[in-house]
């Protein structure tokens, strides 16, 4: 699908609805609502006793949803952060828990393609990167304080990139000259930093923009705790599809997901196993990616997997 009128397309759709299988009177979770297309379509398959609470932690992504879905009785839109989902269900009246759950990780494109917030090397603009530009500190904020050491772990672990100690060495060098509060500024310090020639199609400042909006958002341990959450709130039965768009994030939905379907040690392999050490979760099936078409019409999709998930009946 093109990102058309809402600025995002959504991956995976028609895969993500078979993997919902969507109840007419269901309950689902949107944990990431972005600009609404997953949501509208599972409402598409919602009777008028279905409920969605739709999430995110971005505002403009709330004022998008509001607009969009207003007078749709059927939805509660609530502006937080997913590591939070269990208050946030509970105080929007979803306590009894969700037959489905969907979380699309990562940024929308209207984030990315609004220079002013900061994501895009592509872009000029403030070097912000927050999701939520009302908590926590913005990227420019981080790279004038952290170490040289943090900074090379950051772009090390959450970027897999090589050459972290040299591009942490030339910020905390340019640093001390002007502070580095532009995308253009720190792309192009990257750009300089980097040894030899660039990966061909690949602007050389992508693994640190990637690893240093990870920190900024504190992306995987949001990504954890949603997790952990979602295996309480989903009633049996219940699907839960989670779409990454790299490694880091889909190796922890990966192991998530086994460690959840297996039963937990030191009970393999006994023939009586207490409730506790059963598993919650049984996978289905296996990472999906985009096809072809969906891939050229939308470039997002390439990196996109899902993976899917049902709770087991107690
Ligand atoms: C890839 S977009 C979702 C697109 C959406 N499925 C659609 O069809 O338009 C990811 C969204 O998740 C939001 N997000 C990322 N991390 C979040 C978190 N920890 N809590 C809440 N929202 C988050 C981002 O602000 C962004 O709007």
């Amino acid at each position: 699908m093109e990102q058309g009128a809402t600025g995002h397309a959504p991956v995976l759709l028609g895969e993500v609805l078979e993997a919902l299988a969507v109840r007419v009177d269901g309950r689902y979770l949107d944990a990431t609502l972005g600009r609404g297309g997953h949501a509208a379509a599972i409402l598409e398959r919602l009777g008028e006793e279905g409920k969605l609470l739709a999430v995110d932690r971005d505002p403009e992504a709330i004022r998008a949803g509001e607009r969009r879905f207003v007078g749709d009785h059927r939805v509660s839109i609530v502006r937080g952060n997913f590591a939070a989902v269990g208050d946030i269900a509970r105080e929007a009246g979803f306590g009894a828990g969700f037959d489905g759950a969907l979380v699309d990780l990562g940024v929308s494109s209207p984030q990315l393609d609004d220079a002013t917030r900061g994501f895009s090397f592509l872009r000029d603009g403030p070097l912000d990167m927050r999701m939520d530009p009302d908590s926590g500190e913005s990227a420019a904020d981080w790279l004038a304080r952290a170490s040289e050491d943090d900074i090379t772990r950051v772009l090390r672990d959450y970027g897999e990139e090589r050459h972290a100690r040299r591009i942490a060495r030339a910020i905390v060098r340019a640093r001390a000259e002007a502070p580095i509060d532009t995308t253009a500024r720190l792309a192009a310090l990257i750009a300089t930093a980097m040894p030899g020639r660039p990966e061909p199609g690949k602007h050389p400042a992508t693994r640190s923009f990637q690893a240093i909006r990870i920190h900024v958002n504190q992306e995987l341990a949001a990504l954890d705790a949603v997790l952990e959450q979602l295996v309480e709130l989903l009633r049996p039965g219940g699907r839960l599809c989670v779409i990454s768009f790299h490694s880091l994030e889909d190796r922890r939905v990966k192991r998530f997901i086994r460690r959840h379907s297996e039963v937990a040690e030191p009970w393999r392999g006994l023939p009586e196993i207490p409730v506790h050490a059963r598993p919650r979760l049984h996978r289905v099936g296996k990472a999906i990616r985009a096809g072809d078409a969906e891939v050229a019409a939308n470039p997002r999709a390439r990196s996109a997997v899902l993976r899917v998930a049902e709770k087991v009946a107690a």
